[in-house]
């Protein structure tokens, strides 16, 4: 769901561009993958063997939805950094789709919370949200994740003008932090797997930052000078 910089949208020369046939199939078999954490959680759900598995079926539910988007999430952030440092520019092409997995897994997230926590019962929900700051965060980063789903399709690209549609997506960054303390605070038993994705996150994060100000100190040394000097020019006395 992030968006294109002026940069990744420029057309692609680097040797490793696949043949739209070759991505077409990637894109399929990605599709299938990214269902098939849903898929399998479904099959154990119906043939009732969830229980067997762990001792509350329910949180289990809601543990693993909120993880995979958590998982979607990541990866979406992680394909500028990759393109760029493998050249493979077709990976932007796989961005969109992986997005919109973000979402999905969120809303089922949702669903999940929404029934098998409290079977749909609004004021103990309306409660839940009010009182602890962590499922508020999770409901900040959800509400925030709506308008990039909506405009993810490219009539809303073009509609929104590339600048502000990246501007707006642009908040992926800020749904991630909200994830990660809503994550973090969340962890019960096995700490290691928040860590390693707090890491990967940080990384992220840093390798953007660093990108951006390379470019703007680029930028800035690229500019001609503000005013055309007249007659002699002298120095001034560094000290
Ligand atoms: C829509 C509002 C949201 C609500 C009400 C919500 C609620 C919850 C709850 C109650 C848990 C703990 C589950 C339990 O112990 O039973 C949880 C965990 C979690 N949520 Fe959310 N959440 C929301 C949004 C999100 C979003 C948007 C994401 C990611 C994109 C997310 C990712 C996670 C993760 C990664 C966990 C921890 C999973 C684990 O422990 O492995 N949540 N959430």
């Amino acid at each position: 769901m992030t968006a294109p910089t002026r940069t990744e949208t420029a057309p692609a020369t680097h040797t490793h561009q696949p043949t739209p046939h070759w991505l077409g199939w990637l894109k399929w078999l990605l599709f299938i993958a990214c269902l098939l954490p849903v898929a399998d959680l479904a099959l154990r759900l119906l043939q009732g063997t969830l229980a067997q598995t762990t001792a509350d079926p329910a949180e289990f539910t809601t543990r693993t939805l909120g993880a995979w988007a958590f998982r979607f999430l990541l990866l979406t952030l992680a394909i500028s950094p990759l393109r760029r440092l493998l050249g493979w520019h077709w990976l932007l092409r796989l961005r969109r789709m992986l997005g919109l997995f973000v979402f999905f897994y969120a809303l089922l997230h949702l669903a999940s919370y929404l029934w098998y926590e409290h079977r749909l019962a609004w004021p103990e929900i309306a409660n839940d949200i009010v009182r602890h700051p962590l499922i508020t965060l999770g409901v900040a980063a959800f509400i925030l994740l709506l308008p990039l789903a909506a405009t993810s399709n490219k009539h809303m690209v073009r509609r929104l003008g590339g600048q502000r549609w990246q501007e707006l997506h642009r908040s992926l960054y800020l749904i991630a932090l909200f994830v990660l303390v809503h994550y973090w605070a969340q962890t019960e038993d096995d700490v290691r797997h928040t860590v390693l994705h707090v890491v990967i996150l940080l990384s992220l994060l840093a390798i953007r930052a660093w990108w951006r100000a390379q470019e703007r100190r680029r930028q800035l040394t690229a500019l001609p000078p503000p005013y055309k000097p007249r007659g002699k020019v002298i120095p001034i006395n560094p000290r």
